[in-house]
């Protein structure tokens, strides 16, 4: 590791053009860095010499419009280089590099008195910074009216992007101009599916991708969110520039700091070959190192659950019965009749515990198990689920001995509706229950508007609640997997415990027919930057009039729901269709029982954002890889270059491809497998059909 600290004390008060510069390892990045006339921090980045942010405010308004963005002069500036490699517990890499310039400057505020540090880190790959507020006499803490941050864009540049909303993200993804997004966003805030609040202004959520007219690929998120709300971003109305739109509280505040503490990263991650945003490290790289001493309970996850056939459409009920005037504490379950449907039932459960192990799933997920389903929206009740009081149905002891003996473990699920607090209240009793029962995996989930409603999804609350949740989990050697909840930062290096997050539109959306072909090729540049999505991939029958008067129809093919598995990286995957379908194409159900969750290397071999995704990976510890390929609406070629695979041997590769007459709507799942040679030296070009995919396992 190489660390060299130079320290500059600023001379000149009257700035020039830019009073600082730093420079990316390999010198394609610049941040430029100056304080301006009114004296607010200003700064700007170029690769390669492009334009990637024109130069752009930072600071704050505190308190009762109180500004902190201005009369900033610089006392001191610092530079320190960073060349380290670290290991992710789990994760598309064995090895991370973290190889970056920083560059702290030390701010005074005239008049005030009062300190801001600004710190910049340039990767190759992009930029991160972030405020500092150190501890100082007479400044101890604050309330953030606004963030000030600016991101000037160069031009007009085409975005893939969802509305700001303070309660979803789960969107269909929008592409347009910047400056198309004022026309567009009311139709798609008028989306019926999700609960909601929407920003006042014209916004957007991040992760958020842009494209230049001039070939750059610039992705604006955020990393390490810790006691902060989620960062949204306003459209200005008249020039394409973002600037900071922080979650607000029922009061309209946006964050309480205490001096002492430091902002989440604001994240510009740039390269003009798409491939390199989907190889970025970066977001990883600006949280903090593991702080789970012990990390051997953690484990890549592959699962099948109780849970595809609650949204088929006639299929099976969360709940116990359908009396809904059940109130928890006065209900004595045992005196009544379930309905019939009752997923949750220890015999419907043993059938996919079998199942699972018949086929060598690690888990099965159990949605319903819990008291609490019959009222879970209507908040009459003082609580609307217990996490440790299963209904009668589901024998919680004798399915931990059944799952035990067959080397399954069951997925706990807490579905809270949303009632955070009341989560709290239970958390580590429920913790314990699970610690109790053998479970050592538990999936949150969200739905519907925070309980008590003084706080939104994404506001500072709800987010020092979500990783609150994480760190007391570790305690208990437990594994999160959050639906609902704020999207991913990188917190999984910190937290390697919260194994993925749901934060979009994912399969669920399928069955009412939600999601368009192109969704999971924007995924990857958009949601996934911060983390891996529990999207549950593996539909095999996507005709839900199948079940009943459901009229969804997937938006894909067959194979393609295979590649999902290699382009959706998620250390936890789910296979969600019912064990019925499977068993109807075991051979193709045989790459999901192959393909690997948890990865040596990853090799991005094509990509663009809304278009076509190509990535090859390395199985952790194994000489085995797998590819998958997806395409949009439009059929495509792909081409597959296996120079990833070692030199002088050859492979036997299984192809799993689309039929030569497979189309996402017409016939989805016509499909066939093949085996073929290869070696480092090969180069494959399969077609892929409309909404179609290619999936293939590589073994010796
Ligand atoms: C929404 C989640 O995304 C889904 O997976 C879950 O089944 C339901 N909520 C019920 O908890
Ligand atoms: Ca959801």
């Amino acid at each position: 590791m190489k660390r060299l600290i130079i320290t500059v004390i600023a001379v000149c008060c009257v700035p020039l053009l830019w009073a600082q510069q730093l420079t990316s390892p390999n010198g394609n990045l610049k941040l430029f860095f100056k304080t301006d006339s009114n004296g607010t921090p200003t700064y700007a980045l170029t690769y390669k010499g492009k334009t990637v942010i024109a130069e752009s405010a930072l600071g704050f308004t505190i308190n009762q419009n109180d500004s902190f963005a201005t009369d900033f002069e610089v006392t001191q500036v610092q530079y320190t280089q960073t060349n380290t490699v670290w290991q992710p517990v789990l994760g598309q890499y064995k090895e991370i590099r973290d190889h970056h310039n920083e560059m702290l400057v030390q701010l005074s505020q005239k008049g005030s008195g009062r300190q801001l540090h600004l710190r910049f880190r340039l990767f190759n790959d992009g930029l991160g910074f972030r405020y500092e507020f150190p501890v100082q006499p007479n400044f101890r803490h604050f309330s953030i009216q606004q963030e000030l941050t600016t991101f000037q864009l160069s031009g007009n540049h085409k975005a893939f992007w969802i509305p700001a909303d303070y309660d979803t993200n789960e969107f269909p993804i929008t592409t347009s101009s910047v400056s198309e997004i004022a026309q567009l966003i009311d139709k798609v805030r008028e989306e019926p599916l999700v609960a909601k609040a929407p920003a006042p202004n014209v916004a957007v959520q991040t992760p958020l991708m842009l494209k230049s007219a001039d070939g750059l690929y610039i992705n604006l998120h955020e990393a390490a969110l810790v006691n902060f709300p989620a960062l949204m971003l306003n459209v200005a109305p008249n020039a394409p520039c973002f600037t900071a739109h922080l979650v607000p509280d029922k009061n309209g505040v946006r964050g309480y700091i205490q001096t002492g503490s430091v902002s989440p990263w604001r994240t510009v991650v740039v390269s003009d070959d798409a491939r390199d945003i989907l190889a970025s490290n970066l977001i990883l790289n600006l949280n903090d190192p593991c702080k789970i001493a012990d990390t051997s309970f953690i484990h890549p996850t592959k699962y099948i659950g109780v849970w595809w056939e609650y949204f088929i459409g006639g299929g099976s009920t969360w709940a116990y019965t359908d009396n809904r005037d059940i109130t928890i504490g006065v209900t004595d379950y045992r005196k009544l009749k379930p309905n019939g449907q009752h997923g949750a039932n220890t015999q419907h459960v043993k059938y996919y515990i079998d199942f699972a192990a018949r086929h060598g799933f690690d888990a099965v997920l159990v949605e319903g198990w819990n008291e609490g389903w019959e009222d879970n929206t209507a908040y009459n009740k003082e609580r609307i689920y217990s996490f440790t009081k299963a209904y009668p149905d589901f024998d919680v002891q004798a399915l931990h001995q059944y799952a035990a003996a067959k080397g399954v473990k069951i997925i706990m699920h807490h579905e809270t509706t949303s009632s955070a607090i009341d989560y709290e209240r239970q958390l580590h009793e429920a913790f314990r229950f699970m610690n109790a029962n053998g479970y050592d995996a538990v999936k949150t989930g969200y739905v519907g508007p925070i309980i008590p409603r003084s706080e939104y999804h994404d506001s500072q609350w709800m987010v020092n609640h979500y990783n609150y949740v994480a760190q007391t989990a570790a305690d208990y050697r437990i594994m999160v997997n959050a639906h609902e909840a704020v999207r991913p930062t990188g917190m999984s290096r910190t937290y390697p415990n919260w194994v993925a997050q749901e934060s979009a539109r994912g399969t669920e959306f399928e069955s009412f027919n939600g999601n368009h072909p192109e969704h999971t090729t924007i995924l990857p540049f958009t949601r996934l930057m911060g983390g891996a999505m529990d999207y549950t991939p593996g539909i095999f029958e996507g005709d839900l009039s199948k079940y009943g008067n459901n009229k969804a129809q997937l938006s894909t093919t067959l194979a393609k729901q295979l590649a999902l598995y290699v382009t959706m990286y998620s250390p936890l995957q789910m296979a969600a269709d019912l064990p019925e379908n499977y068993e109807k194409h075991l051979d193709a159900f045989q790459f999901i029982k192959d393909v690997a969750t948890d990865w040596d290397n990853t090799y991005i071999l094509e990509a663009e954002p809304g278009d076509y995704i190509t990535i090859a990976r390395k199985a952790k510890g194994k000489n085995e890889w797998y590819v998958g390929a997806i395409t949009d609406e439009n059929a495509r070629e792909a081409v597959i270059d296996f120079s990833f695979l070692p030199q002088g041997e050859t492979f036997t590769a299984t192809l799993y491809t689309d039929g030569k007459d497979a189309h996402w709507r017409t016939n989805p799942k016509s499909y066939s497998i093949k085996k073929i040679k290869v070696t480092h030296k090969t180069k494959l070009k399969q077609r892929l059909a409309c909404s179609g995919g290619l999936a293939i396992s590589i073994k010796k």
